[in-house]
C-alpha cells in the first residue's frame, strides 16, 4: 500500500516546487517506488520535474468519448485498459501520472472520478504516491484520496497564507479523509517566527521553513527543471532537512 503524500496551499505558495524536490529526495534516498500524480488541470509538476507527457487522464477520457459506440461499457473498457498504458509517463525513477484538462469545461469531476476508481490498483503498485494540485483543492473535495498519510500544507510568509492552511486543515477534518499527519511548511522565508503567532492559532504543526532561494527562481524563469538544482542550493537544502525529519521513523 503507497504512502500518500500530499501537497495542499494558496496558490503560488510553493506546492509544485516542494513536490518536485519531494520526489527528487525519495529517489537519491533510495525509499522505494514512487508515483507522482498531478492533480492541478494546469499542470506544471512535469515542467518542474523535467518529463515529458503524452497523455493525460482526461486525453484518455476524451478518446474514449469519440469512439463511435452506443455502448458505454466499451468507453469504460477503452479508459480501464489505456490508463496504466498511455497515461503513465515511466521517468526512469519513478512514474508521472497527470490528471489534465477535460476538452468540456466544468467537467473536471470526470478525469478525477476516474483517478479515484483506479486508486487501488495504483496503491498495489507503488511504495509512495506524491500528490501535487491545483490551490481549489479539488482531490480534497471530491474525496478522490480518501486517506492522506502526511498532508504538507504550504504557505508563503503571509498572514493569509498561513490563515489559508489553518483553512484547509480544516477542510480536510470536515470531509471524508483520514489525514496521518499535517505539517506546514512556510516559504520564501528563512524565518518563520514573525507568523508564530498565526501558526499557533491555526494548532498546525511547523516542520521547517525554505528560504528565497534565487537560482530556483531563476531556474523557473529560464523553464528549467528544478530537480537539476545543485544539492547544496538553499531550497534543496531545506527542504532535505524537512523531508529526512518527515520521513524518519520516529516522524
Ligand atoms: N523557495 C523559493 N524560492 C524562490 N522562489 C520560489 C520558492 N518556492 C517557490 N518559488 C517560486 O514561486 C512560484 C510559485 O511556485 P510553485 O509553482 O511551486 O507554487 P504552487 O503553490 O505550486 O502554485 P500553484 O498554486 O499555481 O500551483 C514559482 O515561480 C516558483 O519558482
Ligand atoms: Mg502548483
Amino acid at each position: 500500500m503507497a504512502m500518500h503524500i500530499a501537497l495542499a496551499g494558496k496558490g503560488g505558495t510553493g506546492k509544485t516546487t516542494i513536490a518536485s524536490l519531494l520526489i527528487r529526495y525519495l529517489i537519491d534516498t533510495k525509499k522505494g517506488t514512487i508515483l507522482a500524480v498531478d492533480a492541478d488541470p494546469n499542470s506544471t509538476l512535469n515542467l518542474a520535474l523535467g518529463v515529458q507527457v503524452k497523455k493525460s487522464i482526461s486525453d484518455i477520457f476524451n478518446e474514449a468519448k469519440n469512439i463511435d459506440t452506443i455502448d458505454n461499457a466499451i468507453r469504460g473498457n477503452y479508459i480501464k485498459e489505456h490508463l496504466p498504458e498511455d497515461a503513465l509517463t515511466h521517468a526512469g525513477d519513478y512514474d508521472l501520472l497527470l490528471v489534465g484538462v477535460p476538452q468540456e469545461a466544468g467537467c473536471y469531476c470526470i478525469p478525477m472520478t476516474i483517478l479515484k476508481s483506479n486508486m487501488e490498483t495504483l496503491d498495489e503498485k507503488y511504495d509512495y504516491m506524491v500528490i501535487d494540485d491545483q490551490a481549489g483543492m479539488e482531490y480534497l473535495s471530491r474525496e478522490v484520496i480518501t486517506r492522506l498519510d502526511i498532508m504538507l500544507i504550504i504557505s508563503d510568509p503571509t498572514v493569509k497564507g498561513v490563515r489559508t492552511a489553518g483553512r484547509i486543515r480544516e477542510l480536510a477534518r470536515s470531509l471524508n479523509i483520514e489525514v496521518g499527519k499535517a505539517y506546514l511548511i512556510i516559504t520564501k522565508t528563512a524565518d518563520a517566527a514573525p507568523l508564530q503567532a498565526e501558526i499557533a492559532a491555526t494548532g498546525l504543526e511547523l516542520i521547517g521553513a525554505v528560504p528565497f532561494d534565487e537560482q530556483l527562481a531563476e531556474y523557473d524563469l529560464k523553464d528549467q527543471p528544478l530537480v537539476q538544482l545543485p544539492p547544496d542550493s538553499p531550497a534543496v537544502q531545506a527542504t532535505r532537512e524537512i523531508f529526512r525529519k518527515l520521513l524518519a521513523p520516529t516522524a
